[in-house]
């Protein structure tokens, strides 16, 4: 995707290093970091600077490359990059990709590569849902910052919008951290996309008054019966979707899906830290980032960071494949 007119993938690997556009600045600063070994690639997936389950993927498979190059302890190595987040299948798909591979950096490249190309397909295939005029939902990022490049959710939204169809987007703010308000908003506004954030409490009010046509999100790990892990808030807007009669689906690569995990009661659920919670961090009038507290000073927080939406809620999910239903994933 482009960047004040230079294109840019999230994550690459050059020699020994990681670099990654560094998420945790975004939307106030664009940044790029460099992380020069495995450990440092580790703390990037963990702060979250590089997030988004097709980006994890492929900043663990860069990481195993590292460790490689490093002539670190592989098995260590692995499990210090299989520790940094839990959820997001990718993550393992591609540390276990690259650890059984004879050439790692070929390995990781290539998976990198992949996660490019799957996301261009997911967008061919998923514009076919969408109709001119449409007004589309989306939760959290799934957009090119959470992948390689184009995204999952947001690659047919940007097919539509080169197409000409007069699209809208509702994005979800997406507390704690806010990745639809940050991420997904500065996407679509450098994208031409007309878009509005809506508050996470206000979907069900628009879904009842007839202002969402269609609803697609992204995936963290996929159950072999369909049900879906995602961001936080997303069980809910799909238990809405159906009561209002409109269609949901997931965006992701085939190497979001855990064949292993026979339903979604077995995909481990992440608890993040409750300062995400009772903190947010935002620009002053100054130009300064600041961390501010926003809740009861001397109360705790809980901050599971996805839930489970079973298979039953959700319409289609759509793949570099084409589009399943959730029962003809098996
Ligand atoms: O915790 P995050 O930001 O890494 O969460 C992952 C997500 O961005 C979403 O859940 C997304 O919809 C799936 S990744 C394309």
């Amino acid at each position: 995707m482009l960047v004040n007119g230079t294109h840019y993938r999230t994550v690459w690997m050059q020699g020994q290093s990681v670099f990654f556009i560094d998420q945790n600045a975004l939307p106030f600063s664009f940044r790029v970091h460099e992380a020069k070994t495995y450990q440092e690639t580790c703390e990037a997936i963990k702060d979250m600077r590089v997030r988004g389950a097709p980006a994890i993927g492929v900043t663990a498979g860069f990481a195993m490359a590292q460790a490689f190059l490093q002539g670190a302890d592989i098995e260590l190595a692995k499990q210090d990059i299989e520790a940094t987040r839990p959820t997001a299948y990718n993550l393992f798909y591609a540390t276990n990709r690259v650890y059984k591979s004879m050439s790692p950096v070929l390995e990781a490249q290539c998976i990198a590569d992949e996660d490019v190309a799957a996301c261009k397909k997911i967008g061919e295939y998923g514009v076919s849902l969408i109709g001119s005029g449409f007004r589309i939902e989306t939760h959290c990022n799934a957009g090119w910052l959470a992948c390689v490049d184009y995204g999952t959710a947001l690659s047919p939204i940007y097919v539509a919008k080169q197409r000409g169809k007069n699209i809208s987007v509702l994005v979800d703010e997406t507390r704690p951290r806010g990745q639809g308000a940050r991420l997904t908003a500065w996407e679509l506004y450098h994208n031409g996309v007309e878009h509005k954030i809506i508050t996470d409490n206000a979907a069900a009010y628009f879904m009842s008054r007839k202002e969402i046509d269609l609803i697609i999100v992204g995936a963290d790990r996929i159950a072999r019966n369909g049900d879906t892990a995602n961001k936080i808030g997303t069980l809910e807007k799909a238990i809405c979707a159906k009561e209002f009669g409109i269609p949901f689906y997931i965006a992701a690569p085939m190497s979001t899906i855990d064949k292993k995990c026979a339903t979604g009661r077995e995909i481990p659920i992440e608890e993040r830290s409750e300062d995400e919670v009772l903190y947010q961090t935002g620009k002053t009038a100054e130009g300064m980032l600041e961390r501010i507290l926003v809740c009861s000073p001397d109360s705790h927080a809980s901050n599971p960071a996805f839930d489970v939406t079973p298979a039953k809620y959700i319409t289609g999910i759509i793949t570099e494949n084409g589009i399943f239903k959730p029962g003809e994933l098996r």
